[in-house]
């Protein structure tokens, strides 16, 4: 009863601002909706989530969830609304076995931790999270029905709802079959991504010298180069330094850095998959490069006007020129981090990683020196190849700590319009960091999206279909806001505690008394948590294109 009386003053209100404002406006709010309903579905999740240790959540959860690959669905339909429209349902009159399914959320689970029978993930931590994050069923349910005049009065249909957690896991709604089984991370995506860092201007700064082709490393710096450049987003700046005996920079013309838009990042992979290892190892062309092109984008205003992340990588010590020492890299680096707060006003984090498989090799040194003399630097001794990938990739946990800070709030990120994979529509998703605000400083536990189609937006701003100037606009939301980054010196320290090696990479040892979590605890109970979480296992064998029986 409430929902309807609530619905129908929603509707009267919508009707009466569709007479009163013109287009622009609507276009407005329609993108305020959006972000207002993500950072609702953000709280749901943070509510859920304290709720996890409860034993209602361990009882419901036991075989009540609905898998991407293994579970048949209790009440699918296919899809409506042309931009949900996809091949395998026809023009979407014909009988189809079914794709879309309003009752349920569907949850994604990456391969790697399916190692339980049947898809079931072994680990108690993600266990907790298939349980908790099912609790999130119920909201999407009761939002898709209070929201369906919105959606159907302009003409699209309802956005689909997403929640990615810390650990891998991913809920869907409405439900629905994926064409690749544990393929899909949340953690890899854009959206993931932009909402736990937010905008920035981000320099990776990579040696390829001839020490590189030694094990697997410059395949693993290729492969962790290639995850961070793809998951920028239109709000983010970037450029990559590539050295050896000189230093060379892939970017826009004159050396300054790219907006990272598809077209952008689609060279720098290029890039990055062509760099070959060889030659001397020169660490000051490498920062002079890295900081020329920062400080050129700046004064262009090529950068976005929010914080800065440099991310160094070696695995020698400096070769070339001569005459230079370490002192000198020091001083060229802080006064680079130096000019360029200055200059923005926001903070810049130095992400250094030196890779050996020799611990104490005097190599180690530097990379640690140049973390330990800027304010929010970081260094991660990476002896173990194998740790390449998720150390350098690992960085944004560093800004998600800072967005966590009460003064960020309600920070909405935007990506770039991009087509759907289901169909080839456009779409773009708001997204919003979700933590455990019961503690202090709060801890990422994964974010929030809304997933929605261009069409709509188009439809509201009453202009063609796929025009720039919707697709203008959204890029630009998604710049218009910059979290505010601050870290406390324990707050500094406990992050750097928390890499690969411990206390080692600590700067101050004797500093700070009171460490601070990073990443969330595990429920008292987790090892009750039902090990057969999924419904069923009916749709194992049959394929996404023909689900029909
Ligand atoms: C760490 O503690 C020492 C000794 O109390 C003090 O001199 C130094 O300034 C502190 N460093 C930082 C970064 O707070």
């Amino acid at each position: 009863m409430m929902r309807k009386t609530t619905s129908c003053i929603a509707a009267l209100l919508l009707l009466i601002s569709k007479k009163v404002l013109a287009g622009e406006s609507e276009f407005e709010e329609l993108l305020q909706k959006m972000e207002n309903d993500v950072l609702e579905l953000a709280h749901e999740a943070e509510q859920t989530y304290q709720d996890r240790c409860l034993p209602e959540t361990l009882d419901s959860c036991y075989d009540n969830n609905y898998e991407e690959c293994m579970s048949e669905y209790p009440d699918a339909s296919c899809p409506g609304g042309i931009e949900l429209r996809i091949p395998a349902c026809g023009d979407g009159t014909d009988k189809c076995g079914g794709l879309f399914d309003y009752t349920i959320s569907t949850t994604r689970i990456p391969e790697e931790l399916t190692s339980g029978h049947d898809r079931n993930p072994e680990n108690y931590r993600v266990r907790e999270t298939v349980c908790y994050t099912r609790g999130l069923d119920e909201w999407f349910i009761q939002k898709h029905s209070e929201d369906l005049r919105f959606w159907e009065d302009l003409g699209v249909e309802s956005p689909s709802k997403m929640y990615g957690a810390r650990d891998g896991i991913f809920r869907i709604y409405p439900g629905r079959h994926s064409r690749t089984c544990g393929e899909y991370d949340a953690r890899k995506r854009p959206w993931y991504i932009s909402a736990t860092s937010g905008p920035k201007n981000i320099v990776l700064v990579l040696d390829t010298s001839g020490s590189m082709s030694s094990y697997r490393k410059l395949d693993l710096l290729k492969i962790a180069a290639s995850q961070i450049v793809s998951t920028l987003t239109v709000a983010d700046r970037v450029a990559i330094v590539q050295f050896s005996k000189d230093a060379q920079v892939h970017g826009g013309q004159d050396n300054r850095m790219l907006t990272a838009t598809k077209e952008n990042k689609d060279f720098l992979l290029k890039k990055i998959k062509g760099m070959e290892a060889k030659g001397e190892t020169n660490f000051e062309a490498a920062f002079n490069s890295a900081f020329e092109t920062l400080e050129n984008s700046i004064s262009d205003e090529l950068h976005v006007d929010c914080n800065t992340a440099i991310l160094f990588l070696t695995d020698g010590k400096m070769t070339t020129p001569v005459h230079i020492t370490t002192a000198d890299i020091l001083k060229l680096v802080t006064d680079g981090v130096d000019r360029v707060e200055k200059r923005t006003d926001h903070p810049v984090l130095l992400f250094t990683y030196s890779v050996s498989e020799d611990e104490d090799n005097v190599l180690h040194d530097l990379p640690q020196k140049l973390a330990c003399s800027t304010k929010y630097g970081v260094w991660s001794k990476i002896v173990d190849e194998d740790k390449l990938v998720e150390s350098l990739t690992n960085y944004y946990v560093l800004f998600a700590v800072g967005l966590g800070h009460s003064s960020n709030e309600d920070f909405v990120a935007w990506v770039e319009p991009y087509k759907f994979y289901t169909n080839d529509q456009l779409g773009t998703t708001a997204s919003a960091p979700v933590y455990d605000r019961t503690v202090h400083p709060h801890i990422l536990i994964g974010v929030a999206g809304y997933t929605f189609s261009i069409a709509a937006f188009d439809e509201a701003l009453g202009v063609p279909n796929e025009s720039q100037e919707t697709l203008d606009k959204i890029v630009r939301r998604s710049t218009a806001r910059c979290p505010n980054l601050e870290f406390s010196l324990c707050q500094m320290e406990s992050f750097r505690k928390h890499g690969t090696f411990g206390e080692e990479s600590l700067c101050f040892p004797n500093n700070c008394t009171d460490y601070v979590e990073i990443e969330p605890g595990e429920c008292p109970s987790a090892s009750d948590f039902p090990y057969d979480v999924w419904n069923n296992g009916n749709f194992k064998d049959r394929s996404y294109e023909v689900s029909p029986r």
